[in-house]
């Protein structure tokens, strides 16, 4: 009796450990913008990828347009093990206390994706990546969406005149700054909020790359748009790092393989993709788009340079001095 009893309780063990072996390990990769976005479509990427590789061990359950985190809510999940991966805009990281992504933001600081591949794909991107360890987080990859551009509900063709303008920003110090320097208010918001913020009038204006404003449909309660291109936004893609640690090895080899041809991926498209939207913004008829000349441009470069030396002691000289090295490298000196 009391041998079968053991046998049945053996029994009953050995099923559930079977079963708990085949529970897939899940990802939740929380994010803020849509779907049908460089980034969106780089974490379904990721999903399928790592699916596919690992046969089913590894589950990615991604969750776009802030349907579980705004955008500081969604670092402290990260940090607490609410969510596993996420993919935050480089502007972001300053509230974590990593101030140096804030370099990205830097008006013109990158004059094409030559000199942005040569400084997130070398030493300078990694050693960024490296300093969030610290915080519990292991960075993986950088991810592009584009170069911004300035909307508002009034024609703003050069620098004078955003002066007065209320422009919401992200939460990142060299923004702020920028758009202080050009004679405006800005104001942090949570990128989920921006739309309802520009249709009631709590602010004037935005900056964003066109697949963020399209996709958000603030292209509807923005009369005007110039594509300054004065600013970078892309991402760094970002995990739990016990999380990450704790991982099989070989399971974690497979999820890097993954987030590897993820990012190509969406590093490929992410150009497109903002050109297809900045045309689908002008074909709506809702926002004048404005392409500055030559004359106006050099307005908006010469007012917005000396931000860097403005910021330099918060994000580093030395860092500001390698991108202007690999600017130079590439034939597309800053100054
Ligand atoms: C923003 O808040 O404007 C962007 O960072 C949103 C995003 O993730 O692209």
């Amino acid at each position: 009796m009391k041998v079968s009893k053991l046998l049945v309780g053996l029994f009953a063990c050995a099923i559930s450990l079977g079963a708990y072996a085949q529970q897939p390990i899940v990802i939740k990769f929380s994010h803020v913008v849509a779907p049908d976005t460089p980034k969106g479509k780089g974490a379904q990427k990721f999903k399928e990828l790592a699916e596919e590789r690992t046969k089913g061990k590894v589950k990615v359950e991604v969750y776009p347009n802030s349907q579980l985190y705004k955008d500081k809510e969604e670092v402290e999940a990260l940090q607490l093990g609410a969510v596993q991966m996420l993919a935050p805009s480089l502007a972001k990281f300053g509230p974590l206390g990593v101030k140096e992504f804030e370099v990205f933001d830097l008006p013109y600081i990158l004059p094409n994706r030559d000199v942005l591949r040569r400084v997130t794909d070398g030493p300078v991107g990694k050693g960024l990546l490296d300093k969030l360890e610290g915080k519990g987080i292991k960075g993986l990859a950088y991810w592009d969406n584009g170069f911004k551009i300035m909307s508002a509900n009034k024609p703003i063709h050069v620098p004078a005149d955003m002066k007065g303008l209320k422009m919401r920003i992200q939460s990142s110090q060299v923004l702020d700054k920028q758009m202080r320097e050009l004679g405006a208010i800005p104001q942090v918001m949570a990128f989920s909020e921006v739309y309802q913020a520009l249709q009631t009038g709590v602010v004037d204006g935005t900056e964003n790359p066109p697949s963020n404003m399209y996709t958000q449909k603030m292209h509807e309660v923005q009369k005007d748009a110039t594509v300054t291109r004065h600013g970078y936004l892309g991402y760094a893609v970002i995990v739990n790092k016990k999380f990450w640690d704790d991982l099989p090895a070989d399971i974690r080899t497979t999820l890097e393989g993954a987030m590897k041809d993820a990012t190509t991926y969406a590093n490929d498209i992410a150009e497109k993709e903002n050109a297809d939207a900045l045309a689908a913004i002008k074909a709506s008829g809702k926002t004048n788009v404005y392409t500055p000349t030559d004359a106006e441009l050099k307005q908006w470069r010469d007012a917005l340079l000396p931000v860097h030396a403005e910021v330099a002691s918060r994000v580093g000289k030395d860092l500001i001095d390698a991108f202007y090295k690999e600017a130079a490298a590439a034939g597309a000196p800053i100054k």
